[in-house]
């Protein structure tokens, strides 16, 4: 049996790996959230891998509040920055793997063709570069890990666009939403089934890989807001707006579409359509509501 400790795991990434758990029996899961297991407390962190033997970490423990961000600067910076330093350091007393998540926030959206895992970073918020020296401290660690950025995470669980958007089409009969930032949505399930087909496939190198790992197409918010309307057959109007209309306390990128053509070759995982998934995505979502 693999071992794996998931932090954050009450986050939507967090339930999605809860989700596929009892399908991939070659992983032992150990779901860990705060307050059992706070991530920016030294002490609990270096007790917990004193006690329990992990062979994996996926940390999907995260500041993720991004305008929030901009003003809880020391906090964003402890959890994305400072506790990824410290679970590095751990990973090499330890020798665990580290599978760390990241963001298409971490490059600056002047981009027109998608962001290769290359592409130098270029944050624009704080949150963006939080997760950018996290990012950093793993490549410094040097130390067996993946770092696997994503997008535009939906999910049935947390807080998220299309449960907002689902909730507002119920509520409202018009809304505005921002027309003018492209980018890729990723139903947060299929992102945690990826990653786990990927590591029954094989193990690390030596080394830190970086991926990138999204749902197939790209869109807009106002077009991705427009599907959820088509899907549960709204009346509300979604109107388009600018960016400089719907002002924000965090700049976003213009354009973060990740390119996800190396994972894609490496392990043959095949991604399904944004479009595809969002409406399994609205059905759990219609269950529980
Ligand atoms: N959401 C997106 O659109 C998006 C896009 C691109 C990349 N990502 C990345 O994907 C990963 C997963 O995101 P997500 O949407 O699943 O995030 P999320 O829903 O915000 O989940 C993060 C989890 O971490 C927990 N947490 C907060 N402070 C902690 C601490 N000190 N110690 C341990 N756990 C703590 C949170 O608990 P509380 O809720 O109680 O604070 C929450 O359960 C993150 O690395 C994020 O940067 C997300």
């Amino acid at each position: 049996m693999i071992k794996v400790l998931v932090t954050g795991a009450n986050g939507q990434l967090g339930q999605s790996f809860r989700y596929w758990a009892s399908r991939f029996p070659k992983f032992e899961f150990t779901f860990s959230d705060l307050p059992e297991l706070d991530l920016t407390n030294d002490l609990q962190l270096t007790h917990y891998f004193e006690k329990n033997t992990t062979d994996y970490v996926f940390n999907c423990a995260a500041y993720t509040e991004v305008d929030k961000a901009e003003e809880e600067i020391v906090l964003a910076h402890k959890l994305n920055e400072l506790a990824v330093k410290k679970l590095c350091e751990l990973a090499k007393k330890h020798r665990f793997r580290l599978v760390h998540f990241s963001t298409d926030y971490v490059f600056d959206g002047t981009n027109e063709n998608p962001y290769k895992e290359t592409h130098p970073h270029a944050p624009q918020s704080v949150y963006g570069v939080s997760k950018s020296k996290g990012e950093q401290a793993i490549l410094n660690a040097d130390i067996d890990a993946w770092i696997v950025r994503t997008s535009w995470l939906f999910s049935p669980y947390g807080k998220n666009f299309v449960k907002t958007i689902f909730s507002l089409l119920q509520n409202k009969t018009e809304i505005n939403v921002v027309a003018d930032q492209t980018g890729a949505p990723t139903y947060a399930i299929d992102l945690a089934k990826s990653v786990l087909e990927a590591l029954a496939q094989r193990s690390f190198g030596k080394k830190t890989s970086v991926y990138h790992i999204t749902n197939e197409g790209i869109t807009t918010w106002h077009e991705f807001a427009l599907k959820i309307k088509e899907l549960i057959n709204s009346d509300c109007e979604i109107k388009p707006v600018a960016t400089e209309d719907y002002p924000t306390l965090a700049k976003r990128p213009k354009y973060s579409v990740l390119s996800i053509e190396k994972f894609k070759k490496e392990f043959k995982i095949k991604s399904r359509s944004w479009e595809w998934v969002l409406a399994d995505c609205l059905k759990k979502i219609k269950s529980e509501s």
